[in-house]
């Protein structure tokens, strides 16, 4: 067992095709990532099989790239490690095998990483250790979660989206509006120049169903209603139904007011649950945030605030480890090494995380 385990992570959960070499949970030494946004944006989502074959195509000019910049060799690895859930089980299958075949291979050992729990550490990699216990918040296409955090690798489900994801959400309005896809960046970047109280969009208050504990999410309701304000009420019934108009009725100005109204509806959904979460849990240290949606630049300043007005240590990885990648699937999986916890051969794919639903 090495003291500080030089690692190989593979992430291929979604349309990001990655792998990363960290040395002990901390220092990164390469983090490659090839997106694949372009076969995508066509179709405004992820199509699977597209994904799954892109997957395989890059993996390994992606591996051997990664062991490249960082400046190793299979034979100095102690570890390889893999993103093998929660995710596309096609995609997840590219990657949990060929981790599965270079560990073999090589008479390495193989770590299993959950990637909602690796989205939870990478604000660690070539930063601070974080302190624990920690408030953790996880927002991305497919997830919108909240845990209680005891360790890198011990976590508990506190609240979690009841329908859409936050970013699923970014990305149906952003169909709505007709900007493109993935549609988180686009509607953060044309909400800075609109009026964000043009319109009362709903924050959803899941307190009101009866729980007054629940720390649940639900954007569907935003979604519907950012959809009627843009573009009126449905007309026709069936599949013949459509709308009174689409967004190229409005001009860019108008789009903005749009974007900004919704963008300051779902980052309060968020906010409101960790305030309600702080006051629920004494002794947090720390506010984690991780995925995609934590490039968000109103959340980012909303969290800068709330450092600023309380003793928490808020947590908010750089741009590039926010966005999936496999520095953190690496970084958590030092983790693991140290503890034993070892996959074997039947380690397999799985569709949903185990603490994060
Ligand atoms: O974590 P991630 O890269 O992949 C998943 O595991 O889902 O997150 C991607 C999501 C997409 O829904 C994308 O629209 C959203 O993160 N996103 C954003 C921003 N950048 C990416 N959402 C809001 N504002 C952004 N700046
Ligand atoms: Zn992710």
């Amino acid at each position: 067992m090495s003291a500080a385990p030089l690692i190989l992570g593979i992430e291929t959960s979604c349309d990001e095709t990655a792998a990363a070499v960290v040395r002990d949970g901390q220092n990164v030494l390469s983090n490659v990532i090839a997106t694949q946004h372009d076969l995508h944006e066509q179709y405004a989502g992820v199509v699977p099989e597209i994904a799954s074959r892109a997957h395989l195509e890059r993996i390994t000019p992606v591996i051997r790239e990664t062991l490249r910049e960082a400046n190793v060799t299979y034979a100095d690895l102690d570890a390889v490690a893999v993103g093998h859930q929660p995710g596309l089980i096609g995609s997840l299958l590219v990657g949990v095998s060929a981790a599965k075949a270079l560990a073999w291979s090589l008479g390495k050992p193989l770590i299993a990483v959950d990637h909602i729990v690796a989205h939870l550490y990478a604000s660690a990699l070539n930063d601070e250790p974080i302190e624990y216990p920690a408030l953790g918040l996880v927002i991305s296409g497919g997830h919108t979660s909240l845990l209680l955090v005891h360790s890198p690798i011990k976590l508990q489900l506190l609240g979690r989206t009841i329908d859409d994801a936050v970013g699923e959400a970014f990305d149906k309005a952003a169909t709505i509006l007709q900007l493109g896809y993935p549609g988180g960046p686009a509607i953060d970047k044309l909400a800075q120049s609109g009026d964000p109280n043009a319109y009362q969009l709903p924050i959803a208050d899941l307190r009101r169903g009866g729980d007054e504990t629940t720390l649940d999410f639900s954007f569907s309701g935003l979604k519907t209603a950012l959809l009627y304000a843009v573009c009126g009420h449905p007309v026709g019934r069936g599949k013949s139904s459509t709308f009174e108009r689409d967004a190229s009725h409005y001009n860019d100005s108008e789009k903005a007011d749009f974007a900004a109204s919704f963008q300051r509806a779902a980052i309060a959904a968020l906010m409101q649950n960790i305030h309600r979460a702080l006051d629920q849990h004494d002794a947090l240290k720390s506010l984690i945030v991780g995925g995609g949606v934590t490039a968000n630049s109103l959340l980012r300043a909303e969290l800068q605030n709330l450092a600023q007005r309380t003793s928490i240590a808020v947590r908010i990885p750089p741009i590039e480890y926010c966005l999936d990648n496999a520095a953190m699937i690496a970084g958590l999986a030092a983790h693991s090494y140290h503890a034993g916890k070892f996959a074997d051969w039947s380690l397999s794919a799985s569709p949903s995380s185990k603490v994060a639903v």
